[in-house]
């Protein structure tokens, strides 16, 4: 398991949380111990686990996809409406996930099943007067949508592994819920209690790790591919990145700027400011009027977004 530097938060300021890991735990027995707790709540439904080793491991076919899938109607059905819905912009109507899968390609149809099968996890009250799972569902639509827009904005392709990098990038949150919600509340009362407060400085005072450290540490734990487990890692710090490594991350960065501009797509806490700087921008080759076009876009397609998977 590695556990992410980040500049903004680091680790010699840790003071890791007494009962969990003990007055000498390091961040990274924190982290450890945090996911080995609670490992029997988040666990991704059995079938997104299998979905997953599938499409990992290379000698799979499309068939093999389709025969998982076919088992979960519910998850067909909404995997249909994604393929179906002006998300993908396809012709006609796609009647089967053969047909998806022939026309999306199988790491498509793969990274859809898993965005349409993440949803259960963002259960949970409300926690704070501003934060509850939902809102931290709701900004994660907004921000796999944004992240989406901006794959297509750069023509790179993968619109569906950005969109679901988007979905999971705070998925960190969800673990330090699950695991302590009293010091989630503490963290997230302080970040509103201090104007311009980073909320990732204040996870390390009270958790001793941050939602980065969480999420990536379980993304490795649920055997997503590397990328996700990186960009869920330097969401907040995609410029600490090896320069190959850093494009999805920057991306990321930049739709949670974006999606955290509008109070209407939820959570937004952890978003200190909005600037989106220049070095970011230039990773990823796009320009302010490239932002400016996404923007643009950004409103119908969460609704698109919130109406199929929400
Ligand atoms: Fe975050
Ligand atoms: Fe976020």
């Amino acid at each position: 398991m590695s556990v992410q530097s980040s500049a903004q938060t680091p680790a010699s300021n840790s003071t890791p949380p007494a009962p969990a890991g003990g007055p000498a735990a390091t961040r990274e027995q924190v982290v450890q111990n945090a996911i080995r707790e609670i490992s029997h709540i988040a666990t991704l439904p059995e079938i997104t686990l299998k979905i997953v080793s599938i499409v990992e491991d290379p000698s799979s076919t499309a068939q093999d996809l389709h025969n998982v899938i076919s088992k979960d109607p519910a998850l067909c059905t909404r995997i249909l409406k994604v393929v179906n819905s002006a998300f993908y912009g396809l012709p006609g109507q796609i009647g089967s996930i053969n047909r998806a899968i022939v026309l999306l390609g199988l790491n498509a149809v793969k990274n859809i099943a898993i965005a349409a099968s993440l949803a259960k996890l963002f259960k949970g009250g409300q926690l704070t007067p501003t934060f509850s799972a939902k809102d931290l569902w709701t900004h994660s639509l907004a921000v796999g949508t944004a992240t989406k827009l901006l794959a297509e904005q750069m023509k790179i392709g993968l619109g569906d592994e950005a969109f679901l990098a988007g979905l999971i990038h705070d998925i960190g949150i969800m673990v330090e819920m699950q695991w302590d919600r009293n010091r989630l509340v503490e963290v997230l009362q302080k970040a509103t209690a201090t104007p311009g407060a980073d909320m990732l400085a204040i996870e390390i005072q009270v958790f001793g790790a941050t939602h980065q450290d969480f999420g990536s540490s379980l993304s490795e734990r649920w055997k997503f591919p590397k990328s996700f487990t990186t960009v869920i890692g330097h969401h907040h710090t995609p410029m600490e990145l090896p320069y190959d490594q850093r494009t999805m991350a920057c991306m990321v960065f930049i739709a949670d700027r974006l999606a955290a501009e509008d109070p209407k797509n939820g959570f937004r806490q952890d978003v200190v400011n909005l600037d989106i700087p220049d070095d970011v921008l230039e990773s990823v080759r796009l320009t302010h009027e490239d932002l400016a076009q996404v923007r643009a876009k950004m409103p119908e397609a969460i609704k698109v977004a919130e109406a199929v998977l929400g």
